[in-house]
């Protein structure tokens, strides 16, 4: 089938659920994101059997916002148990983000999805792009919320770093607008894991953005 941009955020508690959940979509994602609620109600082991069940990558976001000592102790433990990529926030400074990328792919947080984004993050975006420029991780994250503010942060980011978007669906944010507006990934959680069928919503979703692409 596939190339699938679309990433599930798997933010249920219980071990089985998620597990059920990501084995019935699969077929239709690029990858698994975890973050602490599944982390906390599951252990991190979950992170292992994510990537045994599905095959896919996973991308744990633990938005790392710590000394850098305190970011590598955490990153190693994850990227041990299998994680493929980590979520760590910027603003703290490139030292912490650095200790990060030394131990595994890193997705670092230039602006978030919600209206509280604007208050304090918003304003460091751009001196968050500079840092993405000059560190090279995989990717940032920027808001499916705001479409314009994805092909802003697009146009400043070097070609090969990718945009990775959280806010569609629960948050109001629409995939294929996204998309065109220059996300490369799209992460979508309540709108697939509350679903009735979570399959067919992240079919749905998968066949919105491979329109556009
Ligand atoms: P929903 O249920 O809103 O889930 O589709 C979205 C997922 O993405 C996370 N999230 C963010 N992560 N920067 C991030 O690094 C953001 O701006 C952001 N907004 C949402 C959220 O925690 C959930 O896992």
């Amino acid at each position: 089938m596939k190339e699938s941009r679309l990433i599930l955020a798997l933010d249920v508690y219980e071990r089985e659920r998620a597990l059920e959940i990501a084995e019935r979509t699969a077929e239709y994602l690029w990858a698994v994101k975890v973050n602490w609620p599944l982390i906390i109600g599951s252990g991190l082991k979950i992170i292992t059997e994510l990537k045994q069940v599905t095959g896919l990558p996973i991308i744990a976001d633990l938005k790392l916002a710590d000394i850098p000592n305190t970011n590598r102790l955490i990153a190693s433990k994850v990227f041990e148990a299998g994680a493929d990529y980590v979520i760590a926030h910027g603003f703290v400074g490139r030292e912490s983000v650095k200790a990060v990328m030394e131990l595994g792919e890193t997705i670092i947080v230039v602006e978030m999805s919600h209206p509280g984004a604007g208050e304090f993050i918003q304003p460091a975006t751009d001196g968050l792009i500079e840092l993405a420029n000059e560190l090279g991780p995989f990717g940032v994250i920027a808001p499916a919320t705001r479409p314009e503010r994805v092909a802003y942060i697009r146009s400043k980011l070097r070609p090969e770093i990718k945009v990775i978007t959280p806010g569609v669906g629960a948050q109001g944010g629409k995939a294929e607008e996204v998309v065109k507006a220059g996300a490369d990934y799209v992460i979508v959680g309540r709108s697939i894991y509350t679903s009735k069928n979570p399959r067919e919503s992240a079919r749905r979703i998968f066949e919105e953005i491979k329109e556009v692409v």
